[in-house]
């Protein structure tokens, strides 16, 4: 049974702008993507590790792979315009037998968490790392612009709310045939267990760390060089 890890690194970053898109900015020295494909170089369950990015950065991830030794990176391929499209050309690239999607803009995943989403994948299951989310979560009706005043139209129960995280793993015939049916049907959506969710399939929520974060805004790229400077992350295991 074999298990390819995608990294989705194809994104442009644009709520965090700077001199290199997100997943590729310095973190401790270091672009952040080779943070993710560590750990999963790192993961005895993983065999196979697929890279998604832009056009402009492909030579650079074989550079890095290549000068990191991670071994398991058989391919760096063009991703797409959403992250929907990357990991569907992604899956297009391998024949293993079940994958693990991540974010390269999550950088402080453990190996704990990979390795707990693994067994379930290997299990045959579709699930998602995620965490109890702490804040109050409202729905509002769409508004005007991005930040302008809206109303509440809802207010689900906390207890039932979990934020996901990556990695989500799954067979990987059942995730391909998953982006096939959204994209027949024009369906769009942020991460992979929508697609498998909208497809009928069940999805599990395997409980992570708070630590996984995504980085997505200035504040959390401040606060990733804090974790990396003050022991709350550890390089390798
Ligand atoms: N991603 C991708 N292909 C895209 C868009 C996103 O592979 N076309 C990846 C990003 O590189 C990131 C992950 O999906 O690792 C999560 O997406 P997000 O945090 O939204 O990153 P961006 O889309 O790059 O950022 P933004 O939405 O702020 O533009
Ligand atoms: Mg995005």
């Amino acid at each position: 049974m074999s298990v390819c890890a995608v990294i989705a690194a194809a994104g442009k970053g644009e709520r965090l702008p700077g001199a290199h898109v997100k997943q590729f900015a310095r973190l401790g020295g270091r672009p952040m993507f080779a943070y993710a494909v560590e750990k999963f170089e790192l993961c005895a369950a993983v065999d196979e590790i697929v890279i998604v990015t832009l056009e402009d950065y492909i030579e650079f991830c074989q550079e890095v792979a290549a000068r990191e030794n991670f071994r398991k990176v058989t391919r760096v391929a063009p991703g797409g315009r959403t992250r929907q499209e990357s990991v569907y050309r992604a899956l297009e690239l391998t024949d293993a037998d079940f994958v693990l999607v991540h974010d390269a803009a999550r950088p402080f995943v453990s190996l704990e968490d990979i390795a707990k989403v693994a067994a379930e994948t290997l299990a045959g299951k579709c699930c998602t790392l995620g965490a109890p989310v702490k804040d109050t979560v409202k729905i509002c009706e769409p508004g005007e612009a991005g930040n302008s005043v809206r109303k509440i139209v809802g207010s689900p129960p906390r207890e039932l709310l979990w934020a996901v995280q990556t990695p989500q793993g799954f067979p990987r015939t059942v995730l391909l045939d998953a982006h096939r049916r959204a994209a027949a049907r024009g369906l769009a959506v942020t991460d992979d267990c929508a697609l498998v969710a909208a497809a009928g399939g069940q999805v599990l929520v395997v409980p992570g760390g708070y630590g996984n974060i995504k980085i997505t805004t200035a504040e959390d790229l401040l606060f990733a060089e804090y974790l990396l400077g003050n022991g709350g992350y550890t390089h390798g295991r």
